[in-house]
């Protein structure tokens, strides 16, 4: 076997150098105080954060520079939060580290038609106890499990250890203890949704839903639905003339996020992948908004797993090397048809069918398909590390965005924060660019930004399973 590398294969390795060691975008700058000052002026005074309520303008010129670095880098940590959120998903539905029945959204359901007895809670107590038990054993083993690798440093780095038999049972009674958390933030969240909901104004409702994770850990979690909700939106933009045939070539991902166990149904018996970047794509393609050889789609993240995964992706893409989704959808859930053709038909035009990793049999009754996306597509996608809250991209007016997407990501933040994003997108997006989200942003006419309503998307026949895309325009 000649091991000598040959000149392509050395142009290859240095391109590939390359690509993981080069930003692969332009760089992020903080908000200045003369554009957040408008917003500020006209926010009510109870939704500006507690440090600038009141303060003087001159007061808060002089402190914006500092302030808004502060809360980049407060930000930045609650992802490590978020990753404890995760490590409570992947105890709760991982299949990589136990042979014991996921603990989904059936099983709850079983559980409160037993009436949340005595009984029941016992049960669930048992199950968690179980399946925190399996993780540590998971946990302890040297393995090549990534999920499970990554957990055991976040509890590792918490104090804990696999030692001892002591240890174990000490880390075991912390994944318990996470679980308890998670499930007590869980019912606040609902409780504060159904008394929305008592008040009988929708308004309220959606501004209570759209903020309802303000103070939570930023998760990473993703899944194949909210782009459909997106396309679906996007669809409706053509047909109202918002946007013309190939007038969506410039695309950005806020949070595209990393699929490691979805909080709602998520699974591990698959490689950590990224699903939205090439959702947008596919779904430009499809609508005839973007073409094959212009297409190009930006992720602005500001979690280091989201971007080293791309920049890895990206390596492997200089290398000729395709990039692989898995995707699934449980068979006992009423989806409805358009979601169903949805999933049939994601990413057909953008990849190839690709082998699909066969679930194990305690993972439920699922459907799988895989796509292969080519290493050219692959390289349309780059990545920038930013905060799009506090930071947007200087970009020179042909460089801007035609559409920027943001899921599952401003429901993290306050109406202040949200009201800076919608700024922020205004800096990045050409004249008449839409911004695309599932939250609800509010009315801040100094953002350069307005309001186009919202177009819903309905997954399956279970209760509020959908979605609203709110859709806003940069003013020409
Ligand atoms: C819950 S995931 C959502 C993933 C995907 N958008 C979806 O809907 O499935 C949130 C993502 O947003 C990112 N994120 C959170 N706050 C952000 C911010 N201020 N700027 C950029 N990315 C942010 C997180 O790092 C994570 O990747």
């Amino acid at each position: 076997m000649n091991l000598r590398p040959t000149g392509f294969r050395i142009a290859l390795l240095l391109i590939a150098s390359f690509a993981l060691a080069a930003p692969t975008g332009p760089r992020a700058e903080f908000m200045p105080w003369e554009e957040a000052a408008p917003i500020v002026a006209s926010s009510a005074a109870d939704a500006l954060p507690q440090d600038i309520a009141g303060k003087k303008p001159q007061q808060l010129m002089d402190m914006w520079p500092d302030w808004v670095r502060e809360q980049d880098k407060q930000v930045r940590e609650r992802l490590a939060k978020g990753d404890e959120d995760s490590l409570v998903n992947l105890l709760l539905f991982g299949t990589s580290f136990t042979r014991q029945p996921r603990l989904a959204a059936e099983f709850f359901e079983k559980l409160r038609a037993g009436g949340d007895s005595d009984k029941m809670q016992a049960e669930l107590q048992r199950a968690i106890a179980g399946r925190a038990h399996d993780m540590v054993v998971a946990m302890a083993a040297p393995q090549r499990n990534e999920r499970i690798a990554f957990m055991r440093r976040l509890v590792v780095a918490k104090g804990f250890g696999f030692s001892t038999p002591q240890e174990k049972q000490k880390t075991a009674l912390f994944l318990v203890q996470e679980f308890d958390r998670a499930r007590a933030e869980f019912t606040g969240y609902r409780d504060e949704i159904r008394k929305a909901q008592a008040g009988g104004d929708q308004a309220q409702e959606m501004a209570v839903r759209a903020r309802l994770f303000a103070t939570r850990g930023v998760s990473l979690d993703t899944s194949w639905r909210p782009n459909m909700a997106i396309e679906d939106a996007l669809r409706d933009l053509l047909a109202k003339g918002v946007l013309t045939r190939s007038s969506a070539q410039r695309l950005a991902v806020v949070g595209p996020g990393l699929d490691f166990v979805d909080k709602s149904e998520g699974y591990d018996f698959y490689p950590l992948q990224t699903i939205q970047p090439f959702a947008l794509m596919d779904s430009a393609l499809r609508l005839g908004l973007a073409d094959r050889e212009h297409v190009r789609v930006t992720s602005l993240d500001i979690s280091e797993r989201v971007n080293q995964h791309l920049a890895r992706m990206r390596q492997r893409g200089a290398e000729g090397k395709p990039y692989n989704i898995q995707m699934l959808r449980e068979t006992n859930v009423p989806w409805t048809a358009e979601a169903k053709k949805y999933w049939d038909s994601f990413a057909d035009q953008i990849a190839k069918p690709a082998v699909a990793v066969q679930p194990p049999s305690n993972a439920g009754k699922l459907k799988t398909r895989a796509v292969r996306v080519p290493a050219d597509l692959v390289l349309r996608v780059d990545a920038a590390d930013l905060n799009a809250v506090y930071e947007r991209l200087t970009l020179p007016a042909s460089e801007r965005y035609d559409v920027i997407i943001g899921t599952n990501i401003f429901v993290y933040y306050g109406p202040f924060e949200q009201s800076l994003v919608l700024a922020n997108a205004a800096q990045m997006l050409r004249p008449g660019g839409v911004l695309l989200s599932n939250n609800l942003l509010p009315d801040t006419p100094s953002s350069g930004m307005e309001s186009l309503g919202y177009v819903t998307t309905v997954y399956s026949e279970r209760a509020e399973d959908g979605d609203q895309i709110f859709i806003y325009r940069k003013k020409r």
